[in-house]
């Protein structure tokens, strides 16, 4: 019996058959795309065309799956990050895998909401956080949360080391005259900084420690700057080492900043972006030794272990303490003995996000489609390449090494005789554009101690060592035709 109330369409198509097909064809686009990756640049600047389709009228008439798949296919696919193909080797992407497209679709299917309540998508979240609670050695009272991405997993974790410094409060009234200083490493990503401005906190508090000629935390620069902040009436609470800098990859001395933190009762928050993952590998498991230690670690799914965007995690020590920084509940959120309400406490009251949708789903079908033997053996091999670029760069005499290769990370450059150091900047910031328009690899561009490095971030499954070689025949290719027309 049909009503006058009914909706004049529904969303759903109403011929079956034929949106199977446009539905399958759609999946052998994505899977097209993956099988093709190889012989493609790795990166095309976007052409006027493609920009110009993007800027039509928002649509009033659905022009069906099958158009609009089209317009995905010829206008956005070709003209990626290119962070799926084997010689993308910038910043500290993670490269996808085939099981990741599968998971975003099925968790589409089932468009789970994962605030709370009881259902099954929450029980493959807290499956993924007890996996990782126990792969970090942290006790069964520990809490944690998948979100966005190590940024956001900073902020939480901070967020919790802020109430269990200043108390409940601080929920309530604010920070303050708070007094509060932490300390990091002059080599911490931004987001840390970035974390403290949100939480009303400000980055001035945060002091910036000298680092090591190897890149890593001066323990002795950082039991000095309590001392000296002590004197002058500041309230340290926090330090925040790191596995893995990003612009480095060298890995801060946890075992000794947990002793600091443990002697000053100061909270240790580690920043573990893509180095915590390194536990997957037994070569290297030892180079994050103590990182159980932490009172908070953040993390990413999507850099090492290749889960599609976005997916990062937050584990706290003391999860009664993490509850209570972010739980809160009005009545229409009220929990209940029984029915689809249950299911305490939810999940939405461990972080900001009400509404949570199921990335957790993607992280479990990595983990069990591959295991965490071929996870950590990618891992492995990543820093082997790593130290087998380190070794050619260190063989040529015409570049240099810029930092050591500590983990997955070689920062190099070129440097031409008769060149001023402000040339040889301007120089390998002139090849590394000229990669990435040639399309033969993308490295990304930084800065260590100064001077422009280009810097090879291996978080690629597909990385081969062939692939280094390209990228460096690139590199002495592009430098030669330069240094002749300079
Ligand atoms: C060491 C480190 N910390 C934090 C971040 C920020 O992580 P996300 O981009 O997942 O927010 C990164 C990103 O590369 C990183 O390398």
């Amino acid at each position: 019996m049909t009503s006058p109330l009914d909706p004049p369409t529904i969303l759903d198509a109403t011929d079956r058959l034929a949106w199977r097909a446009s539905a399958h064809a759609a999946l052998d686009v994505a899977l097209d795309h993956l099988d093709g990756i190889r012989g493609r640049a790795v990166w095309q600047p976007v052409p006027d065309q493609a920009k110009q389709a993007l800027l039509e009228p928002l649509p009033r008439e659905g022009q069906g799956l099958d158009d609009t798949v089209a317009a995905f296919r010829d206008s956005v696919l070709p003209y990626g990050n290119g962070n799926t193909h084997p010689r993308f080797l910038g910043w500290v992407h993670g490269s996808g895998t085939e099981a990741g497209v599968v998971a975003e679709m099925l968790a589409a299917a089932f468009n789970a909401n994962l605030g709370g309540r009881e259902h099954a998508a929450i029980y493959v979240e807290k499956q993924v956080i007890a996996w990782m609670r126990d792969l970090f050695g942290f006790p069964k009272t520990a809490s944690g949360l998948l979100v966005s991405g190590t940024s956001m997993a900073t902020v939480i974790g901070l967020a919790v080391a802020r109430q269990k410094v200043l108390g409940q409060s601080v929920r309530s009234q604010g920070n303050g005259a708070h007094g509060l200083v932490a300390y990091t490493s002059a080599e911490a990503h931004s987001a840390i900084a970035k974390a403290f401005e949100l939480l009303g906190l400000g980055s001035e508090c945060l002091r910036r420690i000298a680092s090591r000629d190897d890149f890593t935390l001066d323990v002795g620069a950082l039991e000095a700057a309590i001392r000296a902040d002590r004197a002058a009436g500041f309230r340290p609470f926090a330090v925040i080492a790191t596995v893995g800098t990003v612009n480095t990859g060298a890995r801060d001395d946890i075992e000794a900043i947990a002793d600091i933190a443990a002697r000053e009762k100061l909270w240790l928050h580690v920043d573990g972006a893509f180095g915590a993952l390194a536990i997957l590998s037994p070569r290297h498991k030892d180079r994050v030794k103590g990182i159980g230690r932490a009172d908070s670690l953040a993390f990413d799914f999507h850099k090492w272990l290749h889960v599609p965007y976005d997916a990062g995690c937050i584990l706290v020590r003391d999860g009664a303490a993490h509850l209570a920084a972010f739980s809160s509940r009005p009545d229409y959120l009220s929990g209940a003995a029984r029915g689809l309400a249950a299911g305490e406490p939810w999940l939405c009251e461990y972080g900001p996000d009400l509404s949570r949708g199921f990335r957790a789903l993607k992280v479990w079908m990595t983990l069990k489609t591959y295991g965490t033997d071929a996870l950590g053996a990618a891992i492995a091999a990543n820093c082997d390449l790593a130290q087998y670029l380190g070794q050619c760069v260190e063989r040529d005499e015409a570049l240099q090494l810029m930092a050591p290769v500590a983990l997955n990370i070689v920062c190099f450059r070129v440097c031409p005789e008769g060149m001023d150091e402000r040339q040889r900047d301007g120089l390998n910031g002139e090849i590394v554009m000229q990669l990435h328009e040639r399309g033969i690899a993308a490295p990304s561009l930084t800065r260590v101690r100064g001077r422009a490095a280009i810097r090879v971030n291996i978080t690629n499954h597909r990385t081969t060592a062939a692939d280094l070689d390209a990228l460096l025949a690139g590199v002495r290719m592009i430098a030669d035709k330069l240094s002749v027309t300079s």
